[in-house]
């Protein structure tokens, strides 16, 4: 299991039918970004993740908003690449362990990164970002847990992208603001690639 991310922005997909899904994936590879978290949030969720795998062989598709661990067991046979879990549970965390799976789960609190670390996790997706303390909170987790990597999520936006990403604990941020539920519904994906490129802009700006 390698839990490396390569890119800095991790955009959410929740659609509510597999070609709505693809179309979402699709404009969003259009615009760079090859890393997609489908979030267990609609009744077509799984069906969605498994077309992305299918279709797109080139994305690497995870799935979020995994709860717990018969949801690991599943998303695992349904193609994902990856697991991002709200909370930290030992189910879902061991589950994508036998799975081989890299596990992103969520945190706040410092016993929360502790015990992640000490479960042997290396990435943690911190969330939610903005309501827990945003990057202060981060730098004061960042200077105590050296070797901990963080995704932040929830309220993350073109906004404060650039201040997220600028401090060096942060792997990549993950968000909705990529795949504006609006857009997608009038099927407008030329604006959920926009997106994509701003934010690769905003990321190469603020990393280079
Ligand atoms: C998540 O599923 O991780 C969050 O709901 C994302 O939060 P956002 O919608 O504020 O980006």
């Amino acid at each position: 299991m390698t839990d490396e991310i390569k890119t800095p922005v991790i955009p959410i997909v929740q659609a509510e039918d597999a070609k709505t899904a693809v179309l979402t994936a699709k404009a969003l590879q259009k615009g760079g970004l090859n890393m997609i978290e489908v979030v267990l949030r609609t009744d077509a969720a799984l069906t969605c993740l498994e077309a992305i795998s299918q279709e797109l062989p080139d994305v690497i598709v995870g799935a979020g908003t995994v709860l717990n661990a018969g949801q690991a067991d599943e998303v695992a046979r349904r193609g994902a690449k990856f697991i991002v879990s709200p909370g930290l549970d030992d189910g879902v965390v061991n589950s994508a362990k036998a799975n081989d799976l890299p596990i992103f789960p969520g945190v706040v609190t410092p016993s929360e990164v502790q015990r992640a670390a000490n479960m042997g996790l290396s990435t943690v997706k911190f969330f939610p970002a903005s309501l827990a303390g945003g990057v202060p909170m981060l730098k004061a987790l960042s200077a105590v847990f050296r070797n901990m990597q963080f995704m932040p999520t929830g309220g993350v936006s073109e906004a404060n992208l650039a201040d997220y990403l600028a401090l060096p604990s942060v792997v990549a941020c993950g968000g909705s603001w990529l795949t504006p539920k609006d857009e997608i519904a009038a099927g407008n994906f030329g604006a959920v690639t926009k997106l994509a490129e701003e934010a690769l802009q905003i990321a190469s700006n603020t990393r280079s």
